[in-house]
């Protein structure tokens, strides 16, 4: 049931923390600074030089970010929509392909995943349930434990991804376990800011304005989320999620790409969204975009972890905790999962089931 809840999407936006803490259980060695993902030893002795990414949707937004912690340490990796990925030119020499699948059952990332095996590459399922399609079909699996996710809206199904994404990469940057090495590359610092994620996501769940801020921007006529770094693809999954369960017109830009086009479309009738965290140069950047969208009469509505520059300029501001630069964005995407389902609330939007959409996809 729904536990008290008037949606499932809110019970399970709420079982967030639950969910990351079952991720990480037992396959954090913090003091050790690695990790054990029992399940795939294998990969781990042998690591592959290059990813590539294949997902949809949501899923799709976790794979830029996971191919972003790939990059990060090192490693070659990009992120495709699955359905484009036969499209492409294959590219040769070792590397796994990766298919982020919280159903392990739509269609376009299973034809990917097959077109990777057709072509004798190596591949692994990064999915919620065991058993799936994906699960048996590839050559590793590695399950993110969120528990059943009945909206079709995916919310806690995405944070556990986040997640499964950086206990994967610290798996395999870090190479052969059997291989002592110091660990001076702020690994610890990145698991330590797992462990204290699950915490961090119920204080934003607990003190967040969002259903405020969602009651004072009904009527508008479309919605922009911006983003830089790995705030881009929490910018690309809030508007998803927004336009999935309110039927608002909402996109999702990297901050940067606003100004090229799109700009002609803000006005004082188009809220945008800005996730703006940090203290580094990424972040002054994307308050430079704040200004150019505030200058043309845009409400804006910053999600921060208290910067007070970006804080000036935005009429509401939805705060977040400081925290790592890897766990920021499910912070951020935990107020925008928020908003979406309180505008969504307000309008009386069949939230569980969103008009024209399925929870699994199973047609290409
Ligand atoms: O089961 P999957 O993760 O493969 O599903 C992929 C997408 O269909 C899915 O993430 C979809 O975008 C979400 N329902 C959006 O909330």
């Amino acid at each position: 049931g729904k536990s008290g809840y008037d949606h499932y999407m809110l019970k399970e936006i709420n079982e967030q923390p639950h969910a990351l803490r079952q991720c990480l259980s037992g396959r954090v060695d913090e003091l050790d600074g690695r990790v054990e993902l029992e399940e795939l030893d294998d990969l781990i002795e042998d690591p592959p030089e290059a990813v590539q990414f294949v997902a949809c949707g949501t899923s799709y937004h976790a794979a830029l970010y996971g191919a972003r912690r790939f990059r990060d340490r090192g490693i070659p990796a990009q992120a495709f929509v699955a359905s484009e990925y036969a499209t492409e030119v294959p590219p040769t020499g070792d590397r796994l392909v990766i298919g982020v699948t919280q159903s392990g059952e739509t269609a376009d990332t299973l034809s990917a995943l097959r077109e990777a095996r057709n072509r004798g590459v190596e591949t692994l399922a990064v999915t919620n349930v065991v058993g799936s399609t994906a699960a048996r079909e590839c050559d590793h699996a590695l399950y993110i434990r969120a528990g059943p996710e009945i909206g079709v809206a995916a919310t806690k199904t995405f944070s556990s991804q986040l997640v499964a994404l950086n206990l994967l990469v610290e798996g395999v940057a870090n190479g052969p376990r059997s291989g002592v090495r110091p660990r001076s590359d702020g690994v610890r610092g990145r698991l330590a800011a797992l462990r204290e994620l699950p915490g961090q996501v119920q204080q934003v769940l607990d003190e967040s304005n969002a259903a405020e801020v969602a009651r004072t921007y009904l009527d508008s006529s479309g919605y922009f989320f911006i983003g830089r770094g790995y705030n881009y693809p929490v910018a690309l999954e809030g508007a998803l999620k927004f336009k999935e369960i309110t039927y608002e017109h909402a996109e999702g830009f990297p901050a940067g790409e606003l100004k090229h086009g799109t700009l002609a479309l803000v006005t004082a009738d188009t809220p945008v969204i800005a996730v703006v965290t940090g203290d580094d140069e990424i972040a002054r950047k994307t308050v430079g975009n704040v200004k150019e969208v505030e200058a043309r009469d845009a409400p804006v509505i910053a999600v921060t972890d208290g910067r007070s520059d970006v804080e000036r300029y935005a009429d509401e501001v939805l705060e977040i905790p400081k925290a790592h630069s890897v766990t920021m964005p499910l912070l951020a995407n935990a107020q925008l999962q928020l908003v979406a389902y309180h505008v969504a609330n307000e309008l009386g939007r069949s939230i569980d089931k969103p008009r024209n959409l399925a929870k699994s996809v199973t047609v290409e």
